[in-house]
């Protein structure tokens, strides 16, 4: 191998993965505490975050078209204390919050769009991994 190019491909291969695989691994990680935290699964409440059109209003990391300022960006909303300002962070509150916004909140410009429970189960568990 006294190919100078072949070298540098080598290296690019070897930088790619010292970048990639380190981050892959942090996301398989909280993909499994997403799970962990709300027995739903995160891919599937991804795809229904597309289906019921959350990203008409709300800008979804993760999720195609979902770049509206409707609603708050729900970026990091793993992180965060607060539901919407009114309820603790929990994955019970979330999923009742996503199930059925107005019923805690009169005043909120969130429908209820008719999320089914293990719909909302799946949801929260994609939105836990946004942190
Ligand atoms: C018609 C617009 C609209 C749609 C559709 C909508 N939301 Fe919201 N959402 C809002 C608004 C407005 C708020 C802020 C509510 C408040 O603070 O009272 C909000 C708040 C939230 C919050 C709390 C955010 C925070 O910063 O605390 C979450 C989580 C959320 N929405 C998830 C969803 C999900 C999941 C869907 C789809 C099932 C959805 N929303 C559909 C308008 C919408």
């Amino acid at each position: 191998m006294k190919n100078p190019f072949v070298w540098f491909i080598l290296l690019l291969i070897a930088g790619s993965l010292a970048v990639l695989l380190p981050e892959h691994a942090e996301q398989a990680e909280s993909r499994r505490n997403a799970t962990a935290m709300t027995g739903g699964d995160p891919e599937q409440g991804r795809i229904a975050i597309g289906y019921y059109g959350c990203g008409s209003c709300h800008t979804i990391r993760g999720v195609r078209g979902a770049s509206a300022l409707v609603g708050p960006p729900l970026t990091k909303i793993g992180a965060r204390a607060f539901v919407a300002g009114v309820l603790p962070n929990t994955p019970d509150d979330l999923e009742h919050w996503i199930i059925d916004a107005p019923s805690i909140d009169p005043k909120t410009a969130m429908p209820n769009v008719g999320v089914s429970a293990p719909d909302a189960r799946d949801i929260a568990a994609y939105l836990y991994t946004l942190r």
